[in-house]
């Protein structure tokens, strides 16, 4: 039941691809909390998907915009700020790895397609942040928060080259966190999510083992993409104005479990 928890709130929430992505859950859920927002994702992305279905439903705007370049950041930002002023919270809900893509394995990866895959997944947060700080466009308090994956600290093989991109977006929080505190006390978090189905998700190779293995080991089990919007605007919200530069693990316990009895009975021999 919505308790208007981001009443008069006023956000931009980048990723939401379709029905599945995090980024729709989260918009669904701001909307029903109060907040009002704009719409963004890369401009292939809003031919291909059904962002125009989530806007109606949320009354948002949709403005394109493609993360790896800084006229299309600078532009989202002008538009969103000429509407609403500054700015209470930022949603990144964004990634892409060519070699995922192409299921090239760890050990021969193509470089171009590494470079693309760090400016699109984790350069792109710095370059968001940057020009946000630069067009002072954050409120007093706000909240800017990226979305994660475990990989960034444990070996997932077929995570590929997005575990380090997910590394490097965690630092990019923490040391851009810094300067947003001290000088403008906005907070800036990661929330590291279970494996979930998404259209992201799902292209990691192995993916339906993947998560049925978090699954087993995690003792609530994997964190839905629902129950990580709620924790997103947990984060949005004036709750959790103190928390900043964390890496959150938002995954029911995924991270602390070393072993579960689900997953040991499957090796028991008696
Ligand atoms: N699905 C999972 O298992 C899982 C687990 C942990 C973390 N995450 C993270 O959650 C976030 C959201 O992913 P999702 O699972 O909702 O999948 P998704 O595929 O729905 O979202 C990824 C989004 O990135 C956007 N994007 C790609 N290139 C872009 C560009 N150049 N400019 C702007 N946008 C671009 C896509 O259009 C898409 O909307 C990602 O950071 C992902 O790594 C996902």
């Amino acid at each position: 039941m919505a308790t208007r928890l981001l009443e008069g709130k006023k956000g931009i929430i980048f990723g939401a691809l379709d029905s599945k992505s995090i980024a729709w859950k989260v918009a669904e859920l701001c909307h029903a909390e109060g907040a009002e927002f704009i719409l963004t994702n890369a401009p292939i992305a809003l031919r291909m998907g059904t962002i125009n279905e989530l806007a109606e439903k949320t009354g948002a705007e949709v403005v394109a915009c493609d993360v790896t370049v800084e006229a299309d950041l600078n532009n989202l930002i002008d538009i969103a700020t000429a509407k609403y002023g500054k700015l209470d919270f930022v949603l990144h809900s964004i990634g892409m790895s060519l070699n995922v893509r192409k299921k090239n394995p760890y050990t021969d990866l193509n470089y171009d397609f590494m470079h693309k895959t760090f400016d699109v997944s984790a350069m792109s947060f710095h370059r968001l942040m940057q020009a946000l700080w630069k067009k002072d466009a954050m409120k007093e308090w706000g909240s800017i928060l990226a979305l994660t994956y475990i990989a960034a600290q444990r070996v997932f093989p077929d995570y590929n080259e997005m575990a380090e991109s997910k590394a490097l977006l965690e630092s990019f929080a923490r040391s851009f966190g810094y300067h947003f505190g001290k000088a403008k006390n906005v907070r800036v978090n990661t929330i590291s999510q279970s494996p979930t189905m998404t259209t992201a998700g799902s292209g990691v190779g192995g993916f339906d083992a993947f998560y049925e293995y978090a699954n087993k080991i995690s003792p609530l089990g994997n964190a839905s993409a629902e129950d990580c919007a709620k924790y997103c605007l947990s984060l949005f919200s004036d709750y959790t104005r103190m928390v900043t530069m964390q890496n959150l693990f938002h995954d029911g316990g995924f991270s602390y479990t070393g072993i579960s009895d689900d997953v040991m009975d499957m090796f028991r021999t008696k």
